[in-house]
C-alpha cells in the first residue's frame, strides 16, 4: 500500500473547508469531556503555528500533527524547542505508520530551522520508535484551585534534533502545556 504524501501548512493558510475539516478529524479521534472544544476551534490551548497532514483521495484529511513554536529556559538561557501536539490518525488508517512517517518530516523541518528539541506529551509507546524519551525535569506555569500561580512539574517526551542532549538540571517551559 502506498503512503499518501505528507503535507505542510501553516495553520495561517488553513482555510473554511480545511478547518471544517481537521476539526471533524480531531473530534473523531479525541474523545475526552475536554476534547469537545474541537468541535468549535482546531487548537486545544493555543493555535499552532504549523501543521502537517495526510489526505485521503478524497482529499480529506486522515492523519495530523501540529507544531507549536516554543521556548524552554534553563539558567537563563532560551532554547527554541518544536511542540508536537494534536497528534491523530482516522480510525480507519491507523496501524500502517502515519504517525511515524510525519514526525521524521517535521524533524527534518524542525533540523531546517534551527530547533534543538522536539517535545510532546504523550504516550511513550506511540513515539518511542521515533527516537523521543521520556524526561521528568519539566516544569511549566500553572494555577491551583484558587487561581494562584506556581510551576507543575509535567512529564514529557523529547527528541534532541542535534548532537546536544537533553538537559540534566529544571527546565521551564513559560506558559501552559500543549
Ligand atoms: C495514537 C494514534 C495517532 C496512532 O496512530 P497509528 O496510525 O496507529 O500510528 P503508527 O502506526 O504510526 O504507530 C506509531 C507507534 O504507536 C504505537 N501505537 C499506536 N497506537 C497505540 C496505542 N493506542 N497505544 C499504544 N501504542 C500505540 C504503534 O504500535 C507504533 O509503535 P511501534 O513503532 O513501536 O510499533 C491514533 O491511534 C490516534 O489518532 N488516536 C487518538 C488520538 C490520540 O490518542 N493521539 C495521541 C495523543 S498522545
Amino acid at each position: 500500500m502506498s503512503i499518501p504524501s505528507i503535507e505542510y501548512l501553516p495553520d495561517a493558510a488553513v482555510d473554511p473547508l480545511l478547518d471544517e475539516n481537521l476539526r471533524r478529524l480531531l473530534c473523531l479521534c479525541f474523545t475526552k469531556p475536554c476534547d469537545a472544544i474541537f468541535k468549535e476551534r482546531r487548537y486545544f490551548n493555543e493555535p499552532p503555528s504549523h501543521r502537517w497532514l495526510m489526505r485521503d483521495q478524497t482529499g480529506m484529511a486522515i492523519a495530523h500533527i501540529a507544531v507549536h513554536e516554543k521556548y524552554v529556559v534553563v539558567d537563563n538561557v532560551k532554547y527554541p524547542i518544536g511542540g508536537i501536539a494534536e497528534v491523530c490518525v482516522h480510525p480507519n488508517h491507523r496501524g500502517n505508520g502515519y504517525v511515524k512517517h510525519i514526525l521524521a518530516a517535521i524533524q527534518v523541518w524542525l533540523i531546517s530551522q534551527r530547533v534543538e528539541y522536539a517535545v510532546l506529551f504523550g504516550n511513550p509507546k506511540i513515539y518511542g520508535s521515533s527516537g523521543y524519551q521520556p524526561v521528568t525535569n519539566l516544569f511549566h506555569d500553572a494555577e491551583d484551585g484558587e487561581g494562584k500561580p506556581y510551576f507543575a512539574s509535567v512529564k514529557a517526551m523529547v527528541k534532541p534534533l542535534t548532537n546536544q542532549d537533553w538537559f540534566t538540571t529544571e527546565v521551564y517551559l513559560p506558559g501552559k502545556t500543549f
